[in-house]
């Protein structure tokens, strides 16, 4: 499948210059419709029931569990459906049990939603261990090392910054957490369905995984990796309904994994949504993704940092999807909204969720960035028309 073919099947592109992947994926058509076949033909709860609908919808969901899984190259036993990257997170920081003492090493530009989970563990006399990335938002692998210790129980860092397109070594990283026996957790919310990603490469105990934005899949929907040993360490957050086999007054068995995790009634037509925008992204080819994403981000980092009264952040070596940027003596809101009124584009501006990221590169002043994002979907007339349009705004009231 060319960009133009997915073009064709995303409906809102006719509406819109959509430069805000990073933020959610549109739909495209056969999502949508799995979806709508689901919601007509089968609309059945999963797990609890012996007729014969119910079992389809349990049927639909094993095997939008099992194409996550051979995504990723895991085993659907280590795949759990969430709401969100967010939500995956907070299942790793809140049910592993961290001691007083213990150690947490974080990067100082992460999104809020692989910070804050972490940060919160101070209240357990947990140390948290902010390291930081280089002016350009890359961390030294070298620098995370030094601080871990054999206090440290957990290494995390971002794949790919939200705020800067920063692709972070997270093999190299990888290979620290496993010589220094730490646990290992990789935020992937902007790199999934952009790129390979194979979990076993990656040496990580967990990955965070958003649905809704690289694969293209429905809002409200994510998924956590979590190696089966880590898993066991783990305790559930949400229980109830689904999540243990025995139950007495004095207390309960706990399901298997991932169903333990996996409290109440899920996002059913979600994720067989998941499923099929899976198989639409194998469809294309994560290589011919991957590249596409990569000339297409040069040609905006280029074009943008070309222009006068405009600053780009990060190095265009070592970006992925994502440009950030600002006019000089403009609120990054105000550049947003002229690009939406004038050229009818949508980006997204502010602190992108991620305060100290943008503290650190210098734009929280400013109230941060302007920040164009990029899927398989855009093409060249995008990004003229943005580079474009963004010269008109600066010429006219850059300084
Ligand atoms: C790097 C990163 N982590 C986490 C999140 C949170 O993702 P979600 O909205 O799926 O919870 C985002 C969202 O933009 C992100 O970019």
């Amino acid at each position: 499948m060319e960009s133009a073919d997915v073009r064709a099947d995303i409906p809102i592109l006719e509406e819109v210059i959509y430069l805000d992947a990073a933020s959610t994926g549109p739909t495209p058509r056969p999502v949508v419709e799995a979806m709508c076949d689901y919601f007509y033909n089968y609309n059945t709860n999963t797990g609890r029931g012996a007729y014969s609908l119910a079992i389809k919808t349990t049927q639909k969901m094993q095997e939008a569990r099992q194409k996550v899984a051979n995504f990723v190259n895991a085993s659907p036993e280590e795949i759990i459906f969430t709401k969100n990257t967010t939500e995956a997170i907070n299942i790793v920081a809140s049910g592993l049990s961290f001691q007083k003492g213990d150690s947490v090493v974080v990067p100082n530009i992460e999104h809020h939603s692989n910070f804050l989970p972490w940060l919160n563990l101070k209240n357990k006399g947990v140390n948290v261990k902010v390291v930081k990335a280089d002016a350009n938002g890359i961390l030294d692998p070298g620098v995370l090392e030094d601080a871990v210790d054999e206090t440290t129980k957990l290494i995390t860092i971002t794949h790919i910054s939200n705020a800067l397109g920063s692709v972070q070594d997270i093999y190299e990283i990888g290979k620290i957490a496993e010589d220094h026996n730490s646990m290992y957790l990789i935020d992937a919310a902007q790199s999934i369905g952009h790129m390979e990603i194979d979990v076993q490469k990656t040496k990580a105990h967990f990955i965070a995984f958003p649905g809704h934005k690289g694969t293209l899949g429905p809002v409200g929907t994510g998924f956590l990796y979590a190696n089966l040993e880590e898993a066991q360490q783990l305790e559930p957050v949400n229980l109830g309904g689904g999540t243990v086999v025995d139950v007495s007054e004095e207390g309960y068995e706990l399901e298997d994994i991932p169903a333990r995790f996996e409290g109440g009634t899920a996002n059913i037509a979600g994720f067989i949504g998941l499923g099929a925008s899976i198989d639409y992204i194998n469809r294309i080819g994560l290589d011919k993704i991957e590249k596409h994403g990569v000339k297409l981000t040069s040609e905006l980092y280029q074009g943008l940092s070309s222009l006068e009264n405009v600053t780009c952040y990060g190095d265009p070596q070592n970006i992925y999807g994502i440009v950030s940027f600002n006019i000089n003596n403009m609120h990054p809101h105000d550049v947003a909204k002229i690009l939406d009124e004038v050229g009818n584009i949508g980006v997204r501006s502010g602190h992108h969720c991620a305060i100290p990221a943008l503290k650190h590169i210098g734009a929280y002043q400013q109230g941060g960035t302007v920040r164009a994002s990029l899927h398989y979907y855009n093409n060249l007339e995008d990004i003229q028309a943005l580079v474009q349009t963004v010269q008109e705004i600066a010429t006219t009231f850059g300084a």
